[in-house]
């Protein structure tokens, strides 16, 4: 059993609260690999602002539990080292499916887990959530439970279209569960083809707009659990112009849109306090990448094309927190 304390983590209590109240977001961003960390923890140790570094099950699938957490552990000392005080680092679990991952998760040394119940029945979903919340809470971990679906693709499961949350179910699920925060669904999805170009209109630069978030949702829900941290997930909006570097230099990525950051910006002001983002960052990856290699075709030094791979990553990551989520100073 390792405690996330004694790792130099924290849980996304404080954060949250602190959030909500000063009208920001968390960045909740994905890593599988160590220039994705380092990225992630440049950017926030150069702006100061918290962050949620967040472990999927294909993170751990594709670069083992045991050496993501200890590169997690060594990110709180590398922020340091880079001059960061008291970094405010959380370690979470992404789309946790079952209470045993959330368990070894927190056996191991995250400080949040999320318990992904939304594809189940609701009165499944709470009694799953429930289960973690009463695990997680013996050692002060933070729990994110879902309500609604996505649309796309999460590891396995699929689902074409949205169910939006039903702000009138969140307090029940709230009350029965102890969850922490909630993410919900109102129009966000996973992956880089979040709408259809026929289902935008194009604006006066033919850029493509796609329809707004359902927003009326969100503030039903904000009336309904006033106070409670909300989480957005399905986040990236997708830079056409990082789409378009892939696309220069070989790539094939079709009716690429996301969601704009303006609209990221307006939800990061309201109850919403983590945004979850990491297609934006395998879009800057691939660009750079990609690049590198077109221009360079006989460099065969992986530092060659995975550092500048790794600084286009930094670059969107400062970027999300000092223009978009507003969170940059927030962890002086
Ligand atoms: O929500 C999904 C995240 O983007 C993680 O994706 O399961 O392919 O690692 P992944
Ligand atoms: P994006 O695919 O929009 O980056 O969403 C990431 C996410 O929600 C991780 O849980
Ligand atoms: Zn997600």
């Amino acid at each position: 059993m390792v405690n996330y304390k004694d790792l130099g983590l924290v849980n996304t209590r404080e954060m949250f609260a602190k959030a909500i109240k000063g009208g920001y977001a968390i960045p909740a961003f994905n890593f599988n690999n160590m220039e994705q960390l380092q990225a992630i923890i440049q950017a926030a140790s150069e702006t100061k602002s918290p962050v949620i570094l967040q472990v999927s099950k294909g993170a751990r699938n594709y670069a083992n539990g045991t050496l993501l957490r200890y590169m997690a552990e060594g990110a709180v000392a590398y922020a340091k080292e880079l001059g960061w005080e008291k970094p405010e680092i959380v370690l979470h679990l992404d789309h946790g499916d079952s209470f045993e991952t959330c368990k070894s998760c927190i056996d191991n040394g995250f400080s949040s887990v999320m318990i992904d119940g939304s594809h189940l029945s609701y009165d499944e979903n709470v009694a799953l959530t429930k289960k973690v919340v009463d695990y997680a809470h013996q050692f002060d971990v933070t729990v994110e439970g879902e309500l609604g679906v996505l649309a796309g693709v999460e590891d396995e499961v699929s689902s074409e279209h949205h169910t939006y949350t039903e702000p009138n179910e969140v307090v029940d699920f709230v009350t029965k569960t102890g969850c922490d925060s909630l993410a919900i669904s109102i129009g966000t999805s996973h992956g880089a083809n979040k709408f259809k170009p026929e289902q935008c209109t194009k604006n006066a630069e033919g850029v493509l707009v796609p329809p707004p978030l359902a927003f009326n949702i969100l503030e039903e829900i904000e009336k309904e659990l006033p106070g409670f941290p909300i989480v957005l997930h399905g986040a990236s909006s997708v830079p056409q112009d990082e789409v378009a570097t892939i696309n220069k230099f070989g790539g094939a990525i079709k009716d690429a849109i996301g969601i704009p950051e303006s609209e990221l910006r307006h939800a990061a002001e309201s109850a919403v306090c983590k945004i979850n983002i990491d297609s934006d960052s395998r879009l800057a990856l691939t660009a750079a990448v990609r690049k590198a290699l077109a221009e360079n075709p006989a460099e065969f030094d992986p530092r060659k094309y995975l550092g500048p791979a790794r600084e286009n990553m930094k670059k969107l990551y400062v970027h999300k927190i000092v223009d978009v989520l507003g969170s940059a100073g927030k962890a002086e």
